[in-house]
């Protein structure tokens, strides 16, 4: 007999469903939950199409679009009253601000909207958080609980770890946030590779690891969005991203905090690694939540090479 409509709507887990199989603390449960509405509040904001520049800079002297300042608003809103969050750094804000008692479990980053550049292309754009217990001016191994990444493209998805695998999740119809993959596992080895940055720009030893992986036959899959271009690297179970060291900018261009150790945290709960070429990007010591660095991250095989290459 065929799986009737019932049977069908029983299979589906939804997130806050499956955070509570999974075991996941009960307050962090209810912020991984709030942040992922957050993420529908954005997406509304991206469909209205508000292409404008807010006439402001962020600390990294980019030009922020009026929706970068408003999803930061509604980021930052959200959390503030969410009773679960006692600091907040964004990578629109010059600094961490205190939004709660100073009582509350936790600290939050968060890259509201990453790639928005890429807005008026209507290629997908996305949004990082990273969820931290200790002070985030650590090491990001030793303080970060739990990290997600929200993907706005054709469909919107959301990645999320508290540190028990990572799992995919599809926002449906009604709004509901329905698990596509349980425990994402990357091979040792991919097929595909998005390395940033110019040619021309590149240090000597990144330019033979990129000639080696097209040597070897990896497939170009550089789209300008660091979301989709992890997301597609875990989906596809394998490959590599890099934005690596620059001959005028030797800490490449990525952020370590908003960025880079959210992403390291998921790919290593799905198997695979990241490092800056000589240190793994989540032991890297945050000095200053500006910090950028250089960034080799996917399955394991390609993040080795690059690491012996380099060395
Ligand atoms: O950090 C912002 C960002 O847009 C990332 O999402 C992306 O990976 C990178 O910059 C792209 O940089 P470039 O335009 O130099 O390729």
């Amino acid at each position: 007999m065929g799986e009737g409509i019932g049977d069908y709507t029983r299979n589906l887990i939804d997130l806050r469903r499956h955070m509570w199989l999974e075991g996941v603390e009960v307050e962090l449960r209810r912020l991984i939950w709030q942040i992922a509405v957050v993420g529908k509040y954005i997406s509304a904001k991206i469909h209205e199409s508000n292409r404008k520049l807010a006439g402001f800079q962020n600390v990294y002297g980019e030009e922020q679009l009026a929706l970068d300042r408003i999803s930061d608003e509604i980021m930052k809103n959200k959390l503030q009253f969410s009773g679960f969050v006692r600091e907040y750094a964004s990578e629109e804000l010059e600094d961490i601000i205190q939004i709660g008692s100073g009582k509350e479990k936790y600290i939050v980053t968060a890259d509201p909207l990453d790639g928005s550049s890429l807005v008026d292309t209507n290629l997908a754009i996305g949004t990082i958080i990273g969820i931290h217990k200790e002070s985030v001016m650590d090491c990001g191994r030793n303080t970060m609980v739990a990290a997600l990444y929200i993907t706005y493209g054709p469909l919107i998805t959301m990645i999320y770890s508290a540190g028990k695998g990572a799992h995919e999740f599809v926002l449906d119809r009604e709004g509901e946030y329905i698990l596509s993959q349980e425990n994402i596992k990357l091979k040792e080895k991919g097929s595909i590779f998005s390395p940033g940055g110019l040619r021309r720009d590149w240090n000597p030893a990144h330019l033979k690891f990129v000639e080696k992986l097209e040597s070897d036959g990896y497939k170009l899959r550089y789209s300008g969005g660091f979301v989709p271009d992890i997301n597609q690297i875990l989906i596809k179970k394998g490959g590599l991203f890099t934005y690596p060291a620059l001959k005028k900018a030797p800490q490449g261009k990525l952020r370590l905090l908003f960025e880079l150790q959210p992403m390291a945290f998921i790919m290593e709960q799905a198997g695979g690694l990241a490092t800056n070429g000589d240190q793994d990007i989540l032991s890297v010591k945050v000095e200053s939540i500006n910090q950028i660095s250089p960034i080799y991250i996917g399955s394991s095989t390609e993040v080795q090479l690059a690491k012996q290459m380099l060395s």
